[in-house]
């Protein structure tokens, strides 16, 4: 049995923000969903989040999720906080002794699946009370550094503000990733204490304690530096941010998906794309955009969340996007903000096109049927449709339920129809 326990309590200071550090958006999600992804992804039976500061904020940002959630009420410390996972979980952990309880710190969203699940095989091949994960940084400055002795085992752990000028030179950190045999953990909590710079229960005194009681404590060695980075300033934030950008991109690249300029190319978590789909330089992409095959997207083009692209759809140059539909082949090359619309296949919305979908009040829709042909500078004021295959002459403001019926022409400040095209239901109201 697995029991995961996300530290996500304290409050961030570093941050300096009103935000609780583990809501701060890293390409487009908070950065606790993303540890929250990772840990879910290893079947834990029971996922435990303990919160604090601002716990309604983080509890309601997960809605509909399966979380157990903590409360720890004061910040004690990271020994403290996994105390309050621990009690949350105490039924579960007590009908199974040897459970794995793992804890993370909830601000690791680069943590790979994969090395938590390494860390938790060799936890259950060494029969550890406790494993913790480490890596080995060129630059330690900021996380706890461990502690060897002759023989290789981990004797001590010590936090940056507690450690000499000799163990700073220590290179092997403390990611903030543990495994506990699930009755092991409060044991040796109890034998610990607020002696350090911070005031604080250290959850990393709790291994100390275990290795110092001559329990087996093991280690598991990250390889790669950069799935360690932790989120305590805004200047982490983004430097994670790069890194998990340019993760992202890779694997839209061995999915076949070309991406011209990764380095000016934005796509934030939570992305599909299809193969085929050309990405040009200066995109960005949001949180949950769908994107068909044999695309061209960009350059400079913001897709913004609900917003769906079907096959061999192009988006070019200073195109906004906005929970919206864009159909099979159809063309919005230039200049345009296309807001909650739903524009059907081969359409050509011309240069400088723009979807007034906002009145001041509500926003409302704007549909452009099957091969219209939007001519440049229109503005189609919502709620409108234009009709298949109709167009609208350059410079035209199609006022709201002005509709334009199917094969209809329309043109003129406000547009008058020219042709009544063949559509019947569609006639002016
Ligand atoms: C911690 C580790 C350090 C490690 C580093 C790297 C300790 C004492 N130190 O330091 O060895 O190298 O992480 O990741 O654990 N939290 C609570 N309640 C609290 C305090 C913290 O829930 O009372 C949560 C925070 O929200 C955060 C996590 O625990 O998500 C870690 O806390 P943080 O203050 O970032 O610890 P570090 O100082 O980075
Ligand atoms: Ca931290």
């Amino acid at each position: 049995m697995l029991v995961s326990v996300i530290l996500a309590a304290g409050k961030g200071t570093r941050m300096r923000s009103d935000l609780p550090k583990v809501l701060h958006p890293l390409l487009g999600v908070p950065i606790l969903e993303h540890v929250l992804d990772t840990v879910e992804a290893l079947g834990p039976q029971l996922k435990v989040v303990v919160v604090g500061y601002k716990h309604t904020d983080v509890e309601e940002s997960f809605p509909g999720r399966d979380i157990r959630w903590s409360l720890q009420a004061d910040q004690l410390g990271t020994a403290h906080a996994a105390n309050c996972g621990v009690e949350a979980a105490a039924a579960e952990i007590s009908a199974n002794p040897d459970a794995q309880v793992l804890v993370v710190n909830g601000d690791l969203p680069l943590l790979r699946v994969e090395t938590l699940k390494a860390l938790s095989a060799i936890h259950r091949e060494a029969d550890a009370a406790v494993t913790i994960l480490t890596c080995e940084k060129a630059d330690p400055t900021g996380y706890g550094r461990i502690i060897r002795d002759a023989q290789g085992r981990v004797r001590d752990i010590v936090e940056e503000n507690d450690a000499t000028e000799a163990e700073k030179r220590l290179r092997e950190i403390n990611v903030g990733a543990y495994v506990f045999r699930g009755g092991a953990f409060l044991g040796f909590y109890a034998r610990i204490g607020r002696d350090n710079a911070q005031g604080e229960l250290y959850l990393t005194d709790v291994v100390v304690k275990a290795a110092q009681a001559g329990t087996r404590v093991s280690s598991f060695k990250v390889a790669d530096e950069a799935e360690v980075a932790q989120v305590n300033s805004r200047i982490e934030l983004a430097r994670v941010t790069d890194i998990l950008r340019t993760r992202l991109l890779d694997e839209y690249m061995r999915s076949g998906v070309t991406i011209y300029d990764p380095r000016t190319t934005y796509i934030e978590k939570g992305v599909r794309i299809g193969r085929d789909t050309h990405i040009l330089p200066f995109t960005m992409i949001e949180h949950g955009v769908e994107i068909g095959s044999g695309c061209e997207i960009g350059p400079f083009t913001h897709l913004r969340p609900g917003t769906r692209l079907d096959d061999g759809a192009s988006i070019g140059n200073f195109v906004e996007i906005k929970n919206s539909k864009v159909g099979h082949d159809s063309k919005v090359r230039h200049l345009s903000y296309v807001g909650d619309g739903l524009i059907g296949q081969k359409v050509n919305i011309g240069a400088g096109t723009i979807f007034a979908n906002y009145d001041g009040k509500v926003k409302s829709t704007t549909v452009v049927e099957d091969e219209a042909f939007v001519g440049s500078g229109t503005v189609l004021v919502a709620p409108v449709t234009v009709g298949k295959g109709a167009i609208t002459g350059a410079g035209s403001v199609v006022l709201k339920n002005r509709n334009v019926p199917a094969g209809g022409v329309a043109v003129g400040v406000p547009a008058q129809l020219l042709k009544e095209g063949k559509g019947s239901s569609n006639s002016r109201s």
